[in-house]
């Protein structure tokens, strides 16, 4: 099973980076292959809104905004599985984790069924490093996305400064059984 880790901190050694290396763990002790995407290190721009509110993401389901995006995107439909990772900011996700799955959803959503994210499993970890809430929020908003682009809610996962040790083992065991369970 080849999983895609996508993880949306400007940080690269905070609890976001910390979470996805245990994601990135756990696949590898189940013999997972991973890729892993430190989104803020790519150029993906938020959706436009193109002509009157769809764009080519209704007609084609591609997007038009020319940027890492389209790369990225035809990644997300390679893999067998997700794991995104985000850290919270204001109860949402972050900036960038909002403007790729926004423009995810509006290509693969408007394909029903036919989505190339269609039953995979998707872990989604919220980590929440500053007072600790909004993980809630957040993980809402996630699941909203799983649902919409037709994908499977493995497990949503929320961590924050306090419960991050063991938070961590979850989201390695989590993240083993996904891929055990498809093997
Ligand atoms: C704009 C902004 C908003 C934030 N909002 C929240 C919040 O709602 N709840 C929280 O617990 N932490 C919040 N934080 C703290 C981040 O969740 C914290 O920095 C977290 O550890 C981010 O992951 P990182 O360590 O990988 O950067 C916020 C941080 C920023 C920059």
């Amino acid at each position: 099973m080849n999983v895609l880790v996508i993880h949306s901190s400007p940080n690269d050694d905070g609890l976001t980076a910390a979470c996805a290396a245990a994601a990135i763990e756990g696949v590898r002790a189940a013999g997972g292959t991973v890729e892993e995407i430190r989104l803020n290190a790519l150029n993906v721009g938020m959706c436009q809104a193109c002509n009157r509110g769809w764009g080519t993401c209704q007609s084609t389901h591609a997007c038009q905004v020319a940027d890492d995006f389209q790369a990225l995107h035809a990644q997300i439909c390679c893999a067998d599985a997700l794991i995104l990772i985000t850290p919270v900011y204001w109860g949402e996700m972050s900036e960038s984790a909002k403007a790729l799955t926004d423009r995810v959803r509006r290509c693969e959503a408007t394909r029903g069924a036919e989505s190339c994210l269609a039953d995979k499993p998707v872990i989604a970890v919220a980590a929440a490093g500053g007072s600790g809430n909004g993980t809630i929020t957040c993980l809402l908003s996630m699941e909203r996305w799983i649902q919409h682009v037709r994908a499977r809610v493995w497990d949503l996962l929320p961590v924050n400064r306090w419960s991050r040790p063991y938070k961590l083992t979850t989201i390695r065991e989590a993240a083993r059984a996904m891929v055990t369970e498809r093997r």
